[in-house]
């Protein structure tokens, strides 16, 4: 397992500053090159100089230096980078990640940055068990980047409690492990999303509650294991996770459509989207006006989307989701193979979990083998359904020594 050989090391306003020395000393060491750039909190707590000292570079301070960006400028900077670590991440710097600020050059890089974010949070417990940190700390994982602890143990300030940076050569181990090849490296990866919104008239639809939280997760967890994420989602307020590509749509058929269009190019389906079963026989082409009583709607079956692909030839590796209310198990055992399936993962929906909750469970089964992933958030439980997805799939699919190869080719 190798690190990124090119690091632009970010460092932020907190008392841990000071282990991002040590920390710079053993990457330099490992044989990576290392770039600084700090917050001008950080600066506060250790000189730029040291900095320079340690990693052999100048150190980047702040937006508007001239003779710095006349060296390697911040956009530069950002696309040279082949991992950017910011440690310690103060609760400050988390949030303005979270909202996508740039007003000191370490934000402004992190934006501007494509290549993968890891962040090393350190601060008080009391601020780490924050809400607002917590939010903060889900919509960067949501977005792909990968965090790196906090410990627990005493802190600073002579509490005791988690928010504890992880120690220097912990994070250099941490960043070692998650750098090397995802299992999904080069696993070219298609996943619905989301509900569907079939329309009765230009002003109403037929839908369900699906918020997408779910497979977006899953996109995310996937691009982090080294996949190639197409994204296929229906409508949903959330943001793209970091590296993926997404295509929106509305209808069943819209699904249908981008979902057979990447179908040549696909190595794995994983169908999270809730389709709409049926879609009114008609749209009205003007807005319906009440008259009756009561009001009849034809409905016609919208295509099984991932019932085709999985019988398509050649198909690829197909996971689909079953949200049951009743008969869990056995409905989810049925799907898997009335559909022709290789894994299913089956959610009991309910006031409490499921469909517009953040927390979920999941009874993941396959042909000779099951699995309970117990209630957990939806981010945490996505990364265990991919670890486990990506378990089964190299079974079929063994890595070869050069990952870049399909599994198709
Ligand atoms: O049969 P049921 O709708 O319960 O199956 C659920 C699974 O099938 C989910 O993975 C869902 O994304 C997929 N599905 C689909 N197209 C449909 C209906 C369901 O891809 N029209």
């Amino acid at each position: 397992m190798s690190l990124p050989q090119r690091i632009l090391l970010g460092v932020s306003g907190g008392i841990a500053a000071y282990k991002a020395c040590e920390l710079t000393r053993l990457l330099v060491k490992s044989g990576c090159e290392v770039r600084v750039a700090m917050t001008p909190a950080a600066t506060e707590f250790v000189t730029p100089l040291t900095f320079q000292a340690l990693s052999g570079r100048p150190v980047h301070t702040t937006l508007l230096d001239e003779s710095a960006e006349a060296g390697m400028g911040h956009i530069e900077l950002a696309r040279w980078a082949e991992a950017v670590l910011v440690a310690p991440a103060s609760a400050d710097f988390m949030a303005r990640l979270a909202h996508g600020l740039a007003d000191d050059l370490l934000a402004t890089l992190c934006l501007a940055t494509e290549t993968p974010l890891f962040l090393a949070p350190a601060m008080n417990r009391v601020m780490w068990a924050n809400p607002a940190t917590q939010a903060n700390r889900a919509l960067l994982e949501t977005r792909g980047m990968t965090l790196l602890g906090p410990a627990e143990g005493d802190q600073a300030c002579g509490e005791t409690g988690a928010g504890r940076m992880l120690e220097p050569a912990e994070i250099v181990a941490a960043l070692r492990e998650r750098h090397a090849a995802g299992p999904l490296a080069g696993v070219r990866l298609t996943l619905t999303a989301g509900p569907t919104r079939e329309p009765i008239d230009p002003v109403r639809v037929l839908s369900n509650r699906s918020s997408g939280r779910m497979g977006f997760a899953v996109a995310a967890a996937a691009r982090a294991a080294g996949a190639e994420v197409t994204l296929i989602a229906g409508p949903v307020a959330l943001p793209t996770p970091a590296g993926v590509n997404r295509i929106d749509v509305e209808t069943a058929a819209d699904m249908h459509r981008a979902v057979l269009e990447r179908l040549p190019a696909t190595d794995l389906f994983i169908a999270a989207a809730a389709v709409a079963d049926y879609r009114p026989a008609e749209t009205s082409a003007h807005k319906m006006k009440k008259s009756a009583d009561t009001l009849e709607l034809a409905l016609v079956r919208t295509p099984d989307i991932l019932a085709e692909v999985s019988a398509h030839d050649p198909r690829p590796f197909c996971v689909g989701f079953a949200a049951e209310t009743d008969d869990l198990l056995d409905n989810a055992r049925s799907k898997l193979a009335g559909k022709g399936l290789d894994m299913i993962a089956a959610n009991r929906v309910g006031p409490t979990l499921g469909i517009e909750q953040s927390d979920n469970a999941l009874e993941v089964l396959w042909h000779d083998g099951a699995r309970s992933l117990p209630r957990a958030p939806k981010e945490q439980l996505a990364r265990d359904l991919v670890a486990l997805i990506a378990e089964r799939y190299r079974t079929l699919h063994p890595i070869k020594e050069d990952t870049t190869l399909h599994a198709q080719d």
